[in-house]
């Protein structure tokens, strides 16, 4: 099965690929994650990455596609995989297309999350983030500044406070927003009022991508 998970900031996007990768036993591909891995190594991409992501702006398009087109070729992703931040815009879409057809791996669902903006900016500016294990977490629902899974120290992400976050919904309304209108152009999306708790987002999702075959293969 490959999903293609869209969304604003904040709206649940990575939160929710970590169930369903565990729910359908397939990678949670974000690009997100893997600019963050890449600024911890102090990788030259990181470095370049950086500066886009600290400032709230998007990485360039040539650098997010190259990278995807690494990752899908990895052999974790026969059985399929789900996106998570990717594509963010209109020339990541198209370029997703054309990647997708010349590599064999057809898109079988693409969901949109869709949540108010003052929601997001709730989430976002509540948001911790282990610095060991990465588990994401937030104020609301535990007050430790402990990680609950490895006991990490909790950490904001640079880009959640709240002048960042201001910009990044920006830039989203701006350059992702668009890339919803194309993917209901080309798909049935699934689309899932993401404002309510976590498990009845959970619940909405799995009850609609039941709809859809899960081949052992991924074909
Ligand atoms: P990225 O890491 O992709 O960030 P994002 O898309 O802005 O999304 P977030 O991670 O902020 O939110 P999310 O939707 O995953 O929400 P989460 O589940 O964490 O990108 C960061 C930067 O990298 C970009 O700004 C850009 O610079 C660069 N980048 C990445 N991809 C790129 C690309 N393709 N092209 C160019 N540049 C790229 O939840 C948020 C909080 O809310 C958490 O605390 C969570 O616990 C809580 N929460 C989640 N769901 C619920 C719920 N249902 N109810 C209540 N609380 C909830």
């Amino acid at each position: 099965m490959r999903i293609v998970l869209l969304g604003a900031p904040g709206s649940g996007k990575g939160t929710q690929a970590a169930l369903l990768k565990e729910m359908y036993g397939i990678p949670h591909i974000s690009t997100g994650d893997i600019l963050r891995g890449e600024i911890a190594q102090g990788t030259e991409l990181g470095r370049k990455a950086a500066v886009w992501m600290n400032a709230g702006a998007l990485v360039p398009d040539e650098l997010i596609l190259g990278m995807i087109e690494a990752r899908l070729l990895q052999p974790d992703t026969k059985r399929g995989w789900i996106l998570d931040g990717f594509p963010r815009t209109l020339v990541q879409a198209h370029g997703l297309f054309e990647m997708t057809e010349r590599i064999g791996q057809r898109v079988d669902a693409g969901v949109i999350l869709n949540v108010d903006e003052d929601v997001i900016v709730e989430r976002l500016s509540g948001r911790r983030t282990c610095g060991q294990c990465q588990t994401v977490t937030n104020v609301r629902d535990s007050a430790t500044e402990s990680c609950p899974v490895c006991g990490g120290r909790l950490v904001l992400r640079p880009d959640d406070e709240p002048e960042v976050v201001r910009r990044r919904i920006r830039v989203f309304e701006d350059q992702t927003r668009p890339v919803f209108e194309l993917f209901r152009r080309r798909y049935e999306m699934i689309e899932i009022e993401a404002s309510q708790p976590p498990e009845a987002v959970t619940e909405a999702l799995r009850k609609s991508l039941d709809r859809y075959d899960h081949p052992e293969d991924g074909s």
